[in-house]
């Protein structure tokens, strides 16, 4: 079965293509380091040509307001007006749970563009929204500095790791099309700010966390529960206390070799 990875290069695409392949499966990863741009369209038809299932794993070099809706736009058009030329059987992308609650941002509008092109062509689809990733916290916590203080809301968030997202994309790829919206996240609930706090003593980083009820996430006004996804997600296994012990919390130049090595075989 061949399935077309765009953004196979990515953090996630990567790993959703080692996962497909491990499985058997001939997974494609495709960016425009291979020649492949969802965006001008270059390559999109021969890397298609054969495929059954499209995973979408993109994300917009800018988050301009202006910029990122034009990239989730079009990228999503050519897409689905290529998968749909091709005869793809299944095309899957990744959004983020509470999309519809978050509109306030750029971000999330093009994200909601992408989900409804998706929802209103002729291919069997799935979306999966995944919660933030462990990896993401990191730029939350930057885009909340000022000076040498964070300034976050105590709002839960129910974060997951890269990997669990991944395994989330690549299962739904090889299963049926739902026509609808999955729901993947973390295994605990956990307090933004606290989270920002814990991840930045680990890494040594003198920033000063502040819990601030009028603070934002990412420029949006968020309640207790925003971010949390439903009752129904399929949720990943990794806890954060592990998961930021592990090699994968370190930045790429930080990652030891070997553990780097290990990390790859394992998943
Ligand atoms: N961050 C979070 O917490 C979070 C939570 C839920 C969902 N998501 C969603 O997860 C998705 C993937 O995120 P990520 O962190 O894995 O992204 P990433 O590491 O930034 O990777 C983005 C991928 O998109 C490719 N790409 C960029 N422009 C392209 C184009 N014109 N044509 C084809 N490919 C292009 C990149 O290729 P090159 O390497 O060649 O540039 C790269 O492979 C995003 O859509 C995001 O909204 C994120």
């Amino acid at each position: 079965m061949k399935i077309v990875v765009i953004g196979g290069t990515g953090l996630i695409g990567s790993k959703v293509v080692q996962k497909l392949g491990a499985d058997g499966h001939e997974a494609v990863a495709a960016s425009p380091n291979s020649g492949v741009n969802s965006v001008t369209g270059e390559g999109l038809a021969e890397v298609l040509n054969g495929a059954s299932m499209v995973v979408d794993v993109t994300n917009s070099p800018s988050w301009e307001d202006t910029e990122v809706l034009k990239f989730f736009e079009t990228s999503t058009r050519n897409l689905l007006a290529c998968g749909a030329a091709a005869g793809v059987r299944h095309h899957v992308a990744l959004s983020v749970v509470g999309t519809e609650r978050l509109l306030a941002s750029g971000f999330f509008r093009a994200k909601m563009a992408q989900e409804n092109l998706i929802k209103g062509s002729s291919i069997p689809y799935t979306i999966v929204r995944a919660t933030q990733f462990f990896e993401f916290i990191k730029g939350i916590a930057d885009f909340s500095t000022e000076g040498n203080k964070v300034r976050l809301p105590s709002a839960l968030i129910q974060p997951m790791a890269a990997d669990d997202v991944a395994s989330g994309v690549a299962r739904t790829a090889v299963g049926s099309a739902v026509n609808g919206t999955v729901e993947i996240g973390g295994p605990e609930q956990l307090h933004l700010d606290e989270l920002a706090r814990r991840y930045l003593a680990a890494r040594k980083d003198p920033r000063e966390v502040i819990t601030d009820p009028h603070a934002r996430y990412y420029g949006i006004e968020v309640n207790e529960r925003t971010l949390l996804p439903g009752d129904g997600a399929r949720l990943g296994e990794t806890r954060f206390a592990d998961w930021l012990k592990s090699p994968a919390s370190l930045p790429p130049a930080a990652k030891p070799q070997s553990a780097a090595a290990t990390a790859t075989k394992r998943v």
